[in-house]
């Protein structure tokens, strides 16, 4: 918990929490992990997109990965990630003595949320090997490329490729989370399983219209790129209502020039669609595609659709994530199984290698948000059975 604040202090803003790809704010947050990590006996490396890895090696060739992300979201909560990654090398700490059959990898996935450069997972995406070439030309709101935020901090875009892990080397993957959601709380319990993680869409749209003067324009011959945006903005909440099961987020939005007395000429916005099924999300993503081109065509104005990303739903491992509950229970817990609203670098590591999730209640459900929070029996309970998790492992036929 003190490790969770201490991160918590790698801020790139005074009064908040904001940790990005990247920053001198996570650079100085992953050498304290690197420092944690070599106090516990790990072997600790930076990888080329600057993920932060503590190895502890076994008896035997394979390794099981354990981990989350280092970067937060803007305004953050100190536990999105942090935890994750703070719990597992908790738990390979008390296991160092033991003499395992397969090596133990702590991961602080070095980017995540996607906050920097629009894409999520970048930090995951490199060591499954889907990283994207083309996605280094991606710049920031600084007009600073990805190619260069990588290189800024001792990465190597020229090694990202090489950087992927084999399946055939890895036994699994497991990551402690907060749930950011109010199942475990109204329940009154302190830990989940996780059975499987929503699909996201991500995309970025640009409304181009033309730019007057708000008093002398009359209405019927504007082309109000943020009237049109607008009416969109309306048109994804009645949507993501008509689903069951569905969210959609417009969480940025830009407007230029972007003063009172000037009708808009230009306004981007964000859009972030969820959901468990994969056809849900992707109708629902068409369908926010053409009521987009339907309101800007009212207004005579234009608009481009640039699809960012598109994470599947992926299902936890059946095998590891009956272990996990196995280990819960073997604490004297009851484990309820739940699906994951929120994104995970484990659904990328399931492309490479079976996943477990360990989700840990957090107040009121409450995420992304400076107010998150957990309790620490919680806390002790999720290294518990996460310890409990590795020693099973361990005790299989591997
Ligand atoms: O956005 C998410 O689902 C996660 O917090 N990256
Ligand atoms: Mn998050
Ligand atoms: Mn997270």
């Amino acid at each position: 918990m003190e490790r969770c604040d201490a991160l918590a202090r790698c801020s790139e803003e005074a009064d908040r929490l904001t940790r990005r790809y990247g920053t001198p704010a996570l650079a100085e947050a992953r050498e304290l992990v690197a420092g944690w990590m070599r106090d516990a006996g790990l072997d600790t490396r930076f990888d080329p997109i600057g993920n932060v890895v503590g190895r502890l090696a076994g008896d035997g060739e394979r390794t099981l990965v354990l981990g989350s992300h280092l970067d937060t979201v803007v305004d953050a909560g100190r536990y999105d990630g942090a935890l994750g990654v703070l719990a597992a090398l908790s738990c390979v700490a008390r296991l160092r003595e033991r003499e395992l059959p397969f090596a133990l990898e702590v991961v602080g996935f070095a980017d995540e949320e996607g906050v920097r450069f629009g894409t999520a997972f970048l930090g995951s995406a490199v060591v499954v090997g889907c990283f994207e070439k083309d996605w280094l030309g991606r710049v920031d709101r600084d007009g600073v490329t990805l190619g260069d935020a990588v290189r800024g901090w001792g990465g190597d875009p020229e090694a990202l490729a090489a950087a992927r892990r084999r399946p055939e080397e890895l036994i699994g993957y497991v990551e402690v989370h907060i749930e950011q959601g109010p199942v475990l709380d109204d329940a009154g319990l302190p830990l989940g399983v996780v059975t499987g993680i929503a699909g996201q869409s991500r995309a970025g749209l640009t409304f181009s219209g033309r730019a007057g003067h708000a008093g002398t324009t009359p209405m019927g011959t504007r082309c109000d790129a943020l009237a049109a945006a607008a009416g969109w903005i309306g048109a994804v909440e009645v949507e993501a209502r008509a689903h069951d099961g569905l969210v959609a987020t417009v969480g940025e939005i830009a407007v230029e020039p972007g003063a009172a007395n000037v009708i808009p000429g230009r306004a981007a916005a964000s859009l972030d669609v969820r959901h468990a099924e994969d056809g849900v999300r992707e109708g629902a993503v068409r369908a926010l595609r053409e009521a987009a081109l339907r309101m800007a065509d009212a207004r005579g104005v234009a608009v481009a659709w640039d699809e960012i990303q598109a994470t599947k739903a992926v299902p936890c491992s059946p095998e590891l994530t009956e272990e996990l509950a196995a280990a819960v229970a073997g604490t004297g817990r009851e484990a309820p199984r739940l699906t994951s609203g929120a994104g995970h670098d484990a659904a990328m590591m399931s492309a490479v290698t079976p996943i477990a999730m360990l989700f840990v209640r957090c107040a009121g459900g409450i995420s992304h948000h400076p107010d998150e929070s957990v309790r620490e029996e919680d806390v002790a309970a999720a290294l518990d059975a996460t310890t409990a998790f590795i020693e099973r492992l361990a005790k299989e036929p591997s």
